[in-house]
Parts: structure tokens; C-alpha cells; sequence
């Protein structure tokens, strides 16, 4: 059977790296529950890890609910889904980001709007209560996305449908071609998590989706002086970029307006995915590629 918590953590992190275009460490799928605060905190603060997940305190989370209650909810809706007055804040890469408010309580200091209060008057333990109601709902929802019930009650029919049309998957793939018989390859979960993170199981993470992907995703960096280098992006942030290049050497710049990056990314279009797919598209499409036997 499919361990949840495990997948869950999973599924935070590779969206995480899926947003970033940034290359994880090797997967060893941290708990999503219970595991030591300690360990998950104080890890390369602001950073992303398999090993360091936020871990949800369901008792601030239930603190921080009423917080969210006062402060939060007109703009970013009961389960911070978002409205047109504020962002969702389950994609979100600041939230994803965050450990232990380490990234939303400087976001909220700086002067966001709140209900009643300036932002930068809310305590720090409101702060942390009301980043841990956040981080409780982006759990919730990652796994509703992952409910293995659920994943079995798509309409295959309404999947085809989509495939063929709104998801724009039939520009790049082919039910008769290169996903003939995905249904007798992957099981329904496995399944589901390749087509949200088809970058998830490749570049030496674990292949708990299935079979490692043989993509990649490439960079080109063109220094002011230098002859431009291409290789496979090993990471990217505001700051660095690095890459391997096919001889295996390792290339390191700090990012500077001079300094052209350009990336290319096989994966962009799941990635993009990832912002306008509804929990039902998710599960009528694997329904469909289910159906691909
Ligand atoms: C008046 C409406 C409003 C209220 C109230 C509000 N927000 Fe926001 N929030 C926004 C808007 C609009 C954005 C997107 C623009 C921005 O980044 O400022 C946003 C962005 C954010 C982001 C960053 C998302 C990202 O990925 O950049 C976080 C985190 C956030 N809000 C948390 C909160 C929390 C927690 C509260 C309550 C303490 C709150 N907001 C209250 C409107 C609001
Ligand atoms: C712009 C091109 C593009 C679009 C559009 C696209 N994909 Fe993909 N898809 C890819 C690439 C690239 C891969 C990675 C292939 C690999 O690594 O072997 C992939 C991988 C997959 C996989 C995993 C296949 C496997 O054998 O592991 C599935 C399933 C999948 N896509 C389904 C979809 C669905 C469903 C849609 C529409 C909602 C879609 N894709 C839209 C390019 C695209």
C-alpha cells in the first residue's frame, strides 16, 4: 500500500523543484507527520530538501486558523486557495519554501495587507500559528490530490476529453504513440505522479513514480566575455546558477544582469500544468491514461 504521509512529503517537494526548476537531493521522503522538529528545522534555512519538509503542528495550525480567520481569509479564501482580492497560496513558492515562518514572517513584516492590523504588528507566534494553518492547508490539499479513492473515480471519458482539448496534452503526446499501454505501466497512484512530476522520477531522485525519466532539463549561460556553456542545470536561485556540462565538468557563475541565462525545460508545460489543473481534470485524466492498457 501506498504510504501517504510519505507520498505527501513527496509531493511537496517535487512541486517545489518542479516551481524552482531546481534539481532536489536524492529523495528520502521525510514523514509529512511526526518527524522530529528538531531535524527540520534549523536545515539550510529557506531551502529545499526532501529531508526537511515542514512538519505541521496541528495544534498551532488550530491557533492559527483563528488568525487566518481575522487576518487572512477575505483575500485568500477559507483554505488559502485564494480570491481575486489574494493569491493562492497553495502553489505558492514563498509557502513552499517556508520553514517555520522563516520565510512568511519576513513576507508579512514588510508591510502586507492584513483585516484589522498592519501585518508587522502580529506577534511572532501569530506569525507562526498562521504559517502553520498555511502549511496545513497546502497538506490537505496535496493529498486530496492523492487520495488513492479518489484517484479510481475519475470519468475516463471527461479525461479524453481534456487531454484532447483544454490540457493541450495531444500537442506533445499520443495515446497511439508514446503513452500506449502507460496504464499497464504505472499503477494508478504511480501513474498520477508522473503526470503531475514527470521530472520526479528521473536525475537520481528515486524512482518511486516508476520508471526514471531520461529528460532533462538544460541551461545556457553566456558570460559578458566568455563563449557561452550549456550542460544540465544542477541548480538555479536568484543568485547562482550551475551546470554539468556533457564532459561532467561542473560550471558555477553568480547571476548578474550581464550574465545570460537561458533554460530550457522539457518539463515546462507540466510544470504550467500545475496552476490551472482543477483535483477533477487530475482525476478524469488518470481515469483515461488508466484506460491506456
Ligand atoms: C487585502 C487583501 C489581503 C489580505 C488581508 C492578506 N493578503 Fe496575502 N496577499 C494578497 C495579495 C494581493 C497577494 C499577492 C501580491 C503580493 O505578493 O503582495 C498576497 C500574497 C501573499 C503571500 C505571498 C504569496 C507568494 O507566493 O508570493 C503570502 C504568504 C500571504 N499573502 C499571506 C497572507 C497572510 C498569512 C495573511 C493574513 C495574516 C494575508 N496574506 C492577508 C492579499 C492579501
Ligand atoms: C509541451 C509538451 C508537453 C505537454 C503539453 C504535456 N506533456 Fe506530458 N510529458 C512531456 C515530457 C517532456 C515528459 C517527460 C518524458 C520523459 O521523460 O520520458 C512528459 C511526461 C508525461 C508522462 C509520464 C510518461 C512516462 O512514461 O513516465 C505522462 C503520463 C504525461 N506526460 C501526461 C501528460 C498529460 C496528461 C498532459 C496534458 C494534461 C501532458 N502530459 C502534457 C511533455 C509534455
Amino acid at each position: 500500500m501506498l504510504d501517504m504521509g510519505r507520498a505527501c512529503a513527496r509531493i511537496a517537494v517535487l512541486a517545489a523543484a518542479a516551481v524552482l526548476g531546481a534539481q532536489a537531493p536524492p529523495g528520502r521522503g521525510a514523514p509529512a507527520q511526526g518527524a522530529g522538529r528538531g531535524g527540520g528545522r534549523g536545515i539550510s534555512p529557506g531551502g529545499v530538501g526532501s529531508d526537511d519538509k515542514h512538519v505541521v503542528d496541528a495544534a498551532a495550525a488550530d491557533r492559527g486558523r483563528k488568525v487566518w480567520a481575522a487576518e487572512c481569509i477575505n483575500c485568500h479564501g477559507t483554505h488559502a486557495r485564494g480570491t481575486d482580492r489574494g493569491a493562492d497560496l497553495i502553489r505558492s513558492v514563498l509557502v513552499l519554501h517556508d520553514r517555520y515562518a522563516n520565510e512568511i514572517g519576513p513576507f508579512l513584516k514588510k508591510g502586507h495587507p492584513t483585516q484589522t492590523t498592519p501585518a508587522a504588528n502580529l506577534t511572532q507566534s501569530q506569525i507562526e500559528d498562521v504559517a502553520q494553518f498555511v502549511h496545513f492547508e497546502v497538506y490537505q490539499t496535496m493529498r486530496s490530490a492523492l487520495d488513492v479513492q479518489d484517484v479510481l473515480t475519475g470519468d475516463p471519458k471527461a479525461g479524453a476529453a481534456y487531454f484532447a482539448g483544454e490540457g493541450k496534452c495531444n500537442t506533445c503526446h499520443s495515446p497511439t504513440g508514446d503513452l500506449a499501454g502507460v496504464g499497464k505501466k504505472y499503477s494508478p497512484v504511480n501513474l498520477q505522479q508522473r503526470f503531475l512530476f514527470p521530472q520526479g522520477g528521473g536525475r537520481g531522485r528515486g524512482g518511486r513514480g516508476g520508471a526514471a525519466s531520461s529528460t532533462q532539463i538544460t541551461v545556457t549561460v553566456t558570460p559578458p566575455t566568455g563563449p557561452a556553456v550549456s550542460g544540465v542545470l544542477v541548480q538555479m536561485d536568484d543568485f547562482n546558477v550551475s551546470l554539468r556540462d556533457s564532459s561532467g565538468e561542473y560550471h558555477s557563475w553568480k547571476r548578474t544582469p550581464s550574465l545570460k541565462v537561458e533554460k530550457h525545460n522539457p518539463f515546462a508545460a507540466h510544470e504550467a500544468l500545475l496552476d490551472t489543473i482543477t483535483d477533477k481534470n487530475i482525476h478524469d485524466t488518470v481515469a483515461y491514461l488508466e484506460s491506456l492498457k
